[in-house]
């Protein structure tokens, strides 16, 4: 898998997050001296920023081993069970798109988090009893795109609440050069900002770009990256000089041609562009709101006059 092999080991080859970086940094040294597992963590931000990248280095800068599943995948609470009393001290439990458990899962997930216990039902009706068994001292990572999706029980369970913030092009053309080294290819520092200024600011978005390019640069060029071929093969996928791809406009044109450039209700878009609400929210959104194209107000969507210049399409205020 190349984007695993892609992906940094330690928190000293992880590019961008510094904050985040800094305080984990911290609360894993002092756990380590304390001989203790780190608190829980929670990691929230846009899809591709490196969530589990980071959870695998926490485990690696924690010496133990991780275990990587998402909400939808457990769907039982004999499934997490199972999980659980498989770790060992130290162990990190990473669960992907946590926001996404159902209720008797999440539940088991209370006393597990916060006592390190495993409380379960013996026997039914009036005979029926609790018994509670100790798990080992575990790191519950949880991974969301928006904190505000998880119940607060389950928010409140977290002592280490961390939001990823969307990468700047000189970070991404860092995290593109460190790839095209690692994946053997020839990138120069133009090739790699035009690359790095089309990824909406998302390192997974870097890499998949950066390896079209080089696939294009291998059939159409002399296998090296440069501006041009980095234009050529960009101009080829259909994704405009800042990233935004035919969805970006459909939303921007859809705004603008039919609500009047906005407010528009993020259903209502949804509908009318045959987008998911929750892909316009996760995906779509975060970058445009970067970008000053769209902006969020009580009553719904509205389009900047930035997004107007980018299209071509008259302002009028
Ligand atoms: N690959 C993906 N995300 C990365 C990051 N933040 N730093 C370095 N390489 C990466």
């Amino acid at each position: 898998d190349i984007e695993g092999s892609l992906r940094p080991q330690s928190l000293e080859d992880y590019i961008g997050q510094d904050k985040v970086k800094e305080r984990l940094r911290i609360y894993i040294e002092a756990a380590l001296i304390r001989k203790e597992a780190l608190d829980h963590v929670l990691l929230y931000g846009p899809p591709g920023l490196g969530k589990t990248t980071l959870s695998n280095i926490i485990a690696n800068e924690m010496r133990g081993n991780i275990r990587i599943t998402s909400g939808p995948a457990i769907e039982r609470p004999g499934d997490l069970a199972a999980i659980l009393t498989n770790l060992s001290e130290k162990d990190v439990l990473f669960i992907d798109e946590i926001h996404r458990l159902n209720r008797t899962v999440e539940e088991i997930l209370y006393p597990a988090m916060e006592d390190y216990a495993l409380d379960i039902i013996i026997g039914k009706g009036p005979s029926a009893r609790s018994i509670r068994l100790d798990l080992p001292k575990f790191t519950l990572i949880g991974a969301t795109t928006r904190a505000g999706l998880l119940t607060s029980p389950l928010r409140d369970r977290f002592g280490v609440i961390c939001k990823l913030e969307l990468y700047s092009n000189q970070q991404l053309t860092r995290i593109v050069n460190r790839s095209a080294k690692l994946l053997g290819v020839y990138i120069d520092e133009e090739g790699a900002l035009e690359i790095a200024s089309r990824s909406r600011g998302t390192p997974r978005v870097a890499n998949r770009l950066l390896k079209r390019v080089r696939d294009y640069a291998q059939v159409r060029a002399d296998g090296r990256i440069t501006k041009n071929v980095a234009m050529e093969a960009l101009k080829l996928m259909e994704i405009d000089f800042l990233g935004l791809d035919q969805v970006d406009r459909k939303m921007i044109t859809t705004i603008i041609e039919n609500f009047g450039g906005g407010p528009v209700g993020v259903d209502t878009l949804a509908a009318s562009t045959g987008e998911e609400k929750n892909t316009i929210e996760d995906v779509y959104e975060p970058y445009l709101l970067q970008l000053g194209f769209i902006n969020r107000t009580p009553r719904g969507r509205v389009v900047m006059e930035k997004a107007y210049r980018h299209y071509h399409i008259p302002f009028n205020e």
